[in-house]
């Protein structure tokens, strides 16, 4: 599948998060500082909705029970054995675009 247009870098401040919903797919879209970044939006714990969590620093806080994702790759970072799928980010101007594959 082509990269879809899920929303505008200048509505995603530096340090914050938001979730898109693509077709069946929810995700969550991070902005680490000015480098954005994209998660599955599904907390393997308990389907909380990690787009509605909040970033600190690369780390992105499920909102429901606060475990804890590498932004940048997806995996957890108390235990590794527990990670979400790393969406595939394009930037062209102001749109972000995902590769939900
Ligand atoms: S559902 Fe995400 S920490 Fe429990």
């Amino acid at each position: 599948m082509p990269f879809v247009k899920v929303g505008q870098l200048s509505a995603l401040s530096p340090g914050s998060v938001m979730e898109v919903q693509v077709a069946d797919g929810t995700y969550a879209v991070c902005n680490a500082g000015g480098e954005v970044h994209a998660l599955d939006g599904i907390c393997p714990h308990a389907a909380g909705p990690l787009g509605q969590g909040a970033l600190h620093g690369t780390t992105l806080v499920c909102p429901w029970h606060a475990w804890e994702y590498d932004c940048r790759s997806g995996v957890n970072e108390m235990d590794d054995g527990y990670q979400v799928a790393k969406i595939p980010v394009k930037i062209e101007g102001d749109d972000i675009l995902l590769d939900i594959g």
